[in-house]
């Protein structure tokens, strides 16, 4: 059974645009993934760039919805060993 001091978090974050933040979650994602963890991003980004990334549409309802409703996450495979929880466009 994981427990939280299995668990890591890594938030990837930066005011500036177009510095890496999306490049950097999808390939540490993808590389973290094919050791054999456990992966899931979540992408606050309304532009949903890391579903893109991923070869994924997100028309999925966001995290907004999530936080603010109290409504369940959905999460969308992509990969084997990841799950993505992404944010609509417009919904931030
Ligand atoms: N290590 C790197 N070396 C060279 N180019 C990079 C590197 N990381 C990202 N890039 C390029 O920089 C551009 C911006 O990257 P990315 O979209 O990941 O930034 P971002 O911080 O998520 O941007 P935004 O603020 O718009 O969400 C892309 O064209 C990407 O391919
Ligand atoms: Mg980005």
């Amino acid at each position: 059974m994981m427990t939280s001091e299995h668990v890591r978090i890594i938030a990837i974050m930066n005011q500036k645009g177009g510095v890496g933040k999306t490049t950097t979650t999808v390939n540490l994602g993808h590389a973290l993934a094919i050791q054999g963890k456990q992966v899931a991003m979540i992408d606050m980004d309304p532009q949903g760039q890391v579903a893109t990334s991923l070869g994924l549409d997100n028309q999925q309802l966001g995290i907004d919805v999530v936080l603010l409703e109290g409504r369940p996450l959905i999460p969308s495979s992509c990969m084997p060993g990841t799950t993505l929880m992404s944010c609509q466009q417009g919904h931030a």
